[in-house]
């Protein structure tokens, strides 16, 4: 008979809706259909490199399927850059160490780009590590989607259509923040879906008139009110620009002394676009005379119980991991594809970001059915 295996988990990164119902059905098939043990690290690479863990039992996992955040905790500690006294240590031998002292098998980790990152250095030290794109995002590369997006998509989509009556009652411009610093996933995908009259992403640096003259052409037709989905990732192009030399200051650093002062740069340059969303509402306010509001949506959209789209596909990647470990199929990002799942190299993910298209499909919808992108 076949040795029985045990499987470590945990969750990293942001917290995303589908966290648990990944864990449950992972550890259902783990358990159930393949009959292994299946422990979880608590708060993420801080529970495997503090070994902190708890047992993964039937009891454990019973009632999660609808339940938010992870019943793991989670962190945005790094394996090689964990900070301890202030200070960044590479911690990977003290994970190969706690990997060998609970006699795992398997690692399966939940997170995004930043896991993917963690989960190939371990892979390289020789673990057996399995990640399931998470994030509200949608910035993982190599999958079709990640699990959390559709949950958030349907809060920031529930938050534009309210924003709607009273923007409509008021006469006045609202811009819906949401969330998403690199990536318009999640803006792009609520404000079609929310009819947003405005969409501006992080992808697409927009100039203040354009959107003056948007709003100015609705009020012409009548429509005295104007709803703005705006990411927290957007910037005009005079930002955008800056934004973008000093991150390539950062990029291009030849010494540790170039790199911290570059870094100092950036961390300036983003001190001072700070509350963009405020400023672009003033500048809207003034260049069209309706009166502006700012409704930050925040970490609501990552609260609460997942979606039916979301524990579809956090079952589905869940039970395909399982699979994967009785395959003995070890180092990929376990991705979602049309109807199915597939296994993608964790090298074609690591650290990567999955950012819109300007000419993606979305975007070109968009501006097909008349909504202004700030370009
Ligand atoms: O990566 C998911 C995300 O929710 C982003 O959209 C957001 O910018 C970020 O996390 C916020 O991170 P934190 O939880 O560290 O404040």
């Amino acid at each position: 008979m076949a040795k029985s295996k045990r499987i470590g988990i945990l969750t990293a990164g942001g917290d995303a809706p589908g966290l648990n119902a990944v864990i449950r059905g992972f550890g259902k098939t783990s358990m159930g259909h393949y009959g292994w043990e299946i422990i979880g690290f608590r708060d993420g690479i801080q529970g495997l490199v503090e070994n902190r863990s708890i047992a993964l039992d039937r009891a454990a996992l019973s009632g999660i399927l609808t339940v938010g955040g992870t019943i793991l905790g989670t962190s945005r500690d790094k394996v090689q850059k964990y900070m301890v006294d202030g200070e960044p240590r590479d911690m990977t031998s003290t994970v190969i160490q706690n990997y060998q002292k609970n006699d795992l098998d398997a690692l399966v980790m939940l997170g995004g780009g930043g896991t993917a990152k963690n989960a190939k250095r371990l892979a390289d030290a020789g673990l057996n590590v399995l990640v399931l794109p998470k994030t509200i995002d949608n910035d993982v590369a190599g999958t079709d989607v990640s699990f959390g997006f559709a949950t958030a998509m349907e809060i920031a989509t529930d938050a534009i259509d309210r924003l709607h009556s009273t923007a409509h009652s008021h006469h006045r411009i609202i811009l819906a923040e949401l969330m998403g610093h690199k990536a318009g996933w999640l803006t792009l995908g609520a404000g079609i879906a929310g009819g947003a009259d405005i969409i501006l992403i992080p992808e697409i640096p927009y100039d203040v008139s354009s959107i003056v003259e948007a709003i100015k052409g609705r009020s012409a037709r009548g429509s005295t009110f104007s709803v703005v989905a705006v990411a927290e990732g957007a910037r005009d192009v005079s930002d955008s620009a800056d934004l973008e030399a000093a991150s390539l200051l950062v990029n291009s650093a030849r010494s540790p002394e170039e790199r911290r002062a570059a870094k100092a740069h950036l961390a300036n340059v983003t001190d001072s676009q700070r509350e963009h969303t405020f400023k672009l509402a003033r500048e809207l306010e003034a260049a069209t005379g309706l009166e502006s509001r700012v409704t930050i949506l925040g970490y609501v959209q990552r609260g609460g119980t997942p979606c039916a789209a979301d524990r579809l596909l956090a079952t589905r990647l869940g039970a395909a991991a399982a699979d994967m470990v009785a395959d003995g199929q070890f180092g990929y990002l376990v991705a979602a594809r049309g109807d199915s799942t597939e296994p993608v190299p964790l090298e074609d993910v690591a650290g990567k970001t999955k950012l819109v298209p300007p000419d993606h499909e979305w975007v070109a919808t968009a501006r097909k059915v008349g909504t202004e992108l700030g370009n």
